[in-house]
């Protein structure tokens, strides 16, 4: 499948990252109106570089455009290329608009084209570890979520200094201006809508609780950097998933079933720690101590937590274990280990694959555009519920999206039979007799 890149900027390195793991995938060219910057991408990467978007657009190699432009240029990049017959792989979100996303996909649908995006973690081990386990019943019948994305307090991290290994400045003032919750509640509206399906009901809020974040004028200036949606989804299932640019880094997920608990480490990581604990009185009693809550070694005793479970391996679980960055010095591959094994590690050239994967195999798209508007929707309603909070029933829905096929038949055990440990049976008497008169 041969595409063009529209966009080469901060996050342009990180699709490189795994581009190595995508033989099937063939680069036309890139462009981008800071010529600068494609000038830089092409004596890195080898790439073509297009003088301007018609001629990227007018290219009849190109079967599929990927919008790597800041927000505010996504409407216009994604109309041209679908209105140049370009199949479009767009970045987070469509658009900040419902009604030009509506626009978009109605435009694709009747030039029978996809437009598909980011983001693309619904695909990673991690999730489909989580999806699999959910679904084979290994917490019994889920019913609450919780799920975290708070990303650091932003005026603490000089993000003013930041740069992708080709030296693209990180896009901190869009980052802002855009808000926590336009940036990164996506990446657990896919997961949590596809496993739960559509949200009937939500009330959200959102506030600016750092008034200066940088020097640098922003506009807006005032953008929420906290955001709390609480979710109601058509499958039963409650979530509340917080985003904010001002609490220290969480990126964890816990999915509470009747019966246990799934949680996942990090969901920047597609192959984060997932852990599985099937409730017991002494683990549920155990949590109550503060020595058994806060030192994790010994409260693993008692079962607090559960057990690490072996992760499903997809298609493309080998690009991010063997990720290849630009930088080859010593230092790079340090930084590149150390990131990969302890902060985050993801392949975003996986939705790209999926969408090309199915498009090939004449396949529905994984991510349908019903189900893509359904997530814009939730995401802005999210970003402007405001500090007195709203209440809203979404106006978009989708059918279902059913788990992939390799998913569903991967033959992984979840350990849903695990027997309590032997500190956990054994204290299981003492703990009925700390509870009795
Ligand atoms: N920065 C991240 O870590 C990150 C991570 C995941 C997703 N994203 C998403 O990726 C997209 C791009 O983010 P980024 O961090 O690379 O931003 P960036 O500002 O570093 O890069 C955007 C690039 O698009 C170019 N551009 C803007 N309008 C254009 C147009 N009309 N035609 C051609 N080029 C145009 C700019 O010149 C710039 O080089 C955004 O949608 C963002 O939400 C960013």
């Amino acid at each position: 499948m041969k595409i063009a890149y529209v966009g080469c900027g901060y996050v342009f390195d990180i699709y490189m990252r795994t581009a190595w793991a995508y033989p099937e995938i063939t680069v036309c060219g890139v462009f981008d109106i800071d010529t600068a910057r494609s000038a830089v991408v092409s004596g890195h990467y080898g790439f073509h570089v297009y003088p301007d978007l018609d001629a990227l657009l007018s290219d009849p190699d190109v079967a599929i455009v990927v919008n790597l432009t800041s927000i505010r240029s996504h409407y216009e990049v994604t109309k041209r290329a679908l209105e140049a017959g370009k199949h479009v792989y767009s970045e987070k979100p469509i658009t900040t608009d419902l009604g030009q996303t509506r626009e978009l996909f109605a435009l694709a649908a009747a030039r029978g084209l996809v437009l598909t995006g980011a983001p693309c973690n619904l695909f990673c081990d991690a999730i489909a570890t989580m999806w699999k386990a959910v679904d084979d019943g290994a917490i019994g019948k889920p019913v609450l979520v919780y799920a975290e994305l708070d990303d650091n307090p932003a005026h603490l991290m000089n993000l003013e200094s930041v740069q992708s290994p080709t030296g693209a400045p990180f896009p901190y003032a869009e980052e802002l201006q855009e808000g926590c919750t336009v940036e990164h509640v996506g990446y657990h509206l896919v997961w949590l809508c596809a496993m739960f399906g559509p949200v009937r009901s939500m009330t959200a809020f959102s506030s600016t609780l750092v008034a200066h974040k940088t020097d640098t004028p922003l506009d807006p200036a005032d953008t929420p950097d906290l955001s709390v949606g609480c979710l109601e989804f058509a499958g039963g299932v409650s979530a509340r998933v917080t985003c904010s640019w001002v609490a220290p880094r969480d990126h964890s997920i816990r999915i509470v079933g009747e019966t246990g608990e799934i949680r996942v480490d990090n969901v920047f990581h597609d192959q984060a720690a997932v852990h599985l604990e099937r409730f017991s009185r002494v683990s549920l009693s155990a949590r109550k101590a503060y020595t058994l809550r806060t030192q994790p070694l010994l409260g693993r005793i008692f079962g607090i937590g559960g057990r690490r479970i072996r992760l499903i391996r997809r298609w493309k679980s080998h690009a991010v274990e063997a990720e290849r960055g630009v930088g080859r010095s010593v230092k790079h591959r340090i930084v590149s280990w150390l990131r990969r094994r302890e902060v985050y590690a993801q392949d975003k050239l996986l939705g790209i694959g999926e969408m090309a994967r199915a498009i090939v195999e004449s396949r529905p798209q994984p991510l349908p555009p019903d189900f893509l508007l359904h997530l814009n929707e939730l995401t802005l309603a999210i970003q402007r519920a405001g500090p007195r909070g709203a209440t809203m029933t979404p106006t978009t829905g989708f059918a279902n999206v059913p788990p992939l096929p390799d998913v569903v038949g991967n033959r992984h055990k979840p350990l849903i039979d695990v027997r309590p440990g032997l500190a956990v049976r054994w204290f299981s008497g003492v703990v009925e007799a700390l509870h009795q008169r």
